[in-house]
């Protein structure tokens, strides 16, 4: 969804700092940005439509006090003058904001007949008309509390004025964080962008208002309007981990860091052994996620199944919503989310909550909405993942998934002696060799309009999620499926040449496997085999050397790199696809 970045404080580059800040928040969302400063009470506002990419904000004036937005596009179309910040009839009132304002019309329509004028087909833009008509009858700080109250939905809202030396900001749904400093004060939607300012932190919880001065922060329930006592956060992050170092973007540097942060799970088996105890206890647990975070908790499914003879169930977050009338209080919900700000995911877990249930999270962001909002919390500890396309946080999620599997059966050693296995596996997948020959088939494969990936048992969520990932980034349409369901259908779009990618793992599905593989070779398939060993059926061949159930991780790997190299193939972003974001915060 959106990203918004604020500073007010001693600084007289106050819209290049907030520019900044939005350079490391682009990857919520990248339609079009925009920065408001305030100087000499006047405001001044540049926006434009697409990426940061080399502009700048030189031509606004010298100000201590700024705010910026990137946008993800809901409401109107991707032009300049639906890019925030947005004004009032007199230009006095700067509003920025994230979320979905509901009740917009409604209040739109009403603002009309008193004359207001709108230039934009936003929802946002009803905000600061709506503080403008509400400010002639109190303050700046009551006029936004009063007019944040009038909005129905999931927001965030941050406003100026002229008049005022102040920052108000007021959320609920999507995430804010205050950052503080010595006679400055910052706010962000995520914690990370903070980092290069300072590392205490406070995250803003629902239905809470911050009004932000350089020397002060004070914050309020904006249904009480009382003054509520706050606990700052040391965030323990280094800067450098959200920085791109000697790579050319984000999705290559966070596919090389895979390794290590695998080592680093396995190394310190505590959250599982602890998490352990908490899975045996449940009567009913449930996986839930969304996007790459889904085919996670799929793969837990099968793991659970294979590694504790246990069942747990799956669903998916946007859905989960819909079937959970029998959740009680001895369920337990894991939700899964490498950004732990996804609506879907929040909104199921408020319905489950309401059940009783209890929460717990694997989540790679602490102090997320998620993070603070779950019984028992896990970390991922992947770093911050900035590309769209999520790498190093799923296979980060399987490796806590097979170690808690592991876990439960009293296996510590085993789960770990796999996992370290799987590292050997990856660092051949990453190895130049291996690589080039990846490399090689992308050249053959770009020009296609359809690629289909099959597998059975573990390798039908590594199907999906490879097949996620080159439609995520490459644009090209392709299809996972589980190998057992191609005679029943889909097996009618295999033709002479379709690039057919098959999981062939060294386990009790390789055989059926190996038939599918087959069925489509006999239709003109181009096949390509991903396994530990060539067979004659394959056209194309990716070794991936076993290592059991931890076998998912190195096979995804290929998966990455092939989607990474056809989009660098057809000169495309990996880092920023079009029309998504990396958590989206809306329904
Ligand atoms: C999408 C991201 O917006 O959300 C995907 O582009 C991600 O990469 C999905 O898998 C779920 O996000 P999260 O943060 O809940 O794991």
């Amino acid at each position: 969804m959106c990203g918004i970045f604020g500073y007010i404080g001693y600084k007289e580059g106050a819209a290049e700092i907030v520019f900044s800040g939005l350079k490391s928040l682009e990857y919520r969302g990248y339609d079009s940005w925009g920065v408001a400063a305030l100087s000499k009470d006047k405001i001044f506002v540049k926006k434009r439509i697409g990426k940061i990419g080399n502009n700048n904000v030189d031509n606004l004036p010298k100000s201590d006090l700024a705010i910026g937005h990137t946008r993800w596009a809901t409401h109107g179309g991707v032009t300049e003058i639906n890019a925030h910040p947005h004004l009032d009839c007199l230009g006095k009132i700067a509003v920025i904001h994230n979320g979905i304002f509901e009740n917009y019309e409604k209040i739109k329509n009403k603002l009309l007949k008193e004359g207001h004028k709108f230039i934009s087909e936003t929802d946002t833009e009803v905000i600061p008309h709506l503080i403008e008509d509400l400010i002639k009858k109190t303050t700046f700080e009551k006029a936004v509390r009063a007019a944040f109250n009038k909005m129905e939905g999931l927001n965030a809202v941050i406003a100026i004025n002229t008049k005022d030396r102040s920052i108000v900001a007021a959320r609920n749904g999507s995430p804010l964080v205050i950052g503080f400093g010595k006679n400055e004060n910052f706010l962000s939607s995520d914690a990370s962008a903070l980092l290069p300012f300072t590392k205490n932190v406070y995250f803003l919880e629902d239905n809470e208002m911050a009004v932000l001065t350089d020397k002060s922060v004070k914050i309020i329930n904006t249904k009480s309007g009382k003054v509520m006592k706050i606990k700052i956060q040391k965030l323990n992050w280094k800067v450098t981990e959200g920085q791109m170092g000697k790579y050319p973007n984000f999705m290559l540097k966070e596919i090389y860091e895979q390794p290590q942060i695998i080592l680093e799970i396995l190394g310190s088996p505590s959250q599982e052994v602890r998490f352990a105890k908490i899975i045996k206890k449940s009567r009913g647990a449930y996986l839930v996620g969304c996007g790459t975070a889904s085919y996670a908790c799929l793969a837990g499914q099968y793991l659970f199944s294979k590694i504790t003879k246990r069942h747990i169930n799956f669903a998916i977050g946007s859905e989960f919503g819909y079937h959970l009338d029998f959740l009680n209080k001895d369920s337990l919900v894991v939700a899964i989310s490498q950004s732990g700000e996804t609506m879907d995911i929040l909104e199921s877990v408020k319905k489950a909550k309401e059940r009783k249930a209890k929460i717990a999270c694997l989540t790679n962001v602490f102090g997320s909405s998620l993070y603070r909002t779950s019984d028992y919390k896990m970390l991922i500890g992947a770093g911050p993942e900035k590309a769209v396309a999520s790498t190093k946080a799923f296979t980060g999620m399987l490796a806590h998934l097979i170690l808690l599997a592991y876990c439960i059966n009293g296996q510590t050693k085993e789960g770990q002696k796999i996992l370290s296995e799987s590292v050997k596996s990856v660092n051949d997948v990453l190895s130049p060799k291996s690589v080039k020959n990846i490399q090689k088939l992308a050249v053959i494969i770009k020009d296609k309009k359809h690629i289909y990936v099959i597998g059975r048992g573990l390798s039908y969520p590594t199907a999906l999620e490879s097949a996620l990932k080159i439609k995520e980034i490459s644009y090209i349409h392709a299809e996972g499926l589980a190998a057992g369901e191609l005679k029943h259908g889909p097996l009618a779009l295999v033709e002479k040449g379709t690039p057919c990618i098959a999981f062939l793992p060294d386990d009790e599905t390789y055989g059926a496997n190996l038939a599918g593989a087959m069925e489509m070779k006999a239709r003109g398939g181009f096949v390509i085999g991903i396994s530990f060993k060539p067979h004659e059926v394959f056209d194309y061949f990716i070794k991936v050397d076993n290592a059991d159930e931890a076998t998912i991780i190195p096979n995804v790997i290929v998966a990455q790199l092939l989607a990474y190299h056809l989009t660098i193939d057809k000169g495309l972003d990996p880092d920023k696809p079009r029309n998504l974001a990396k958590s989206v915060t809306v329904k």
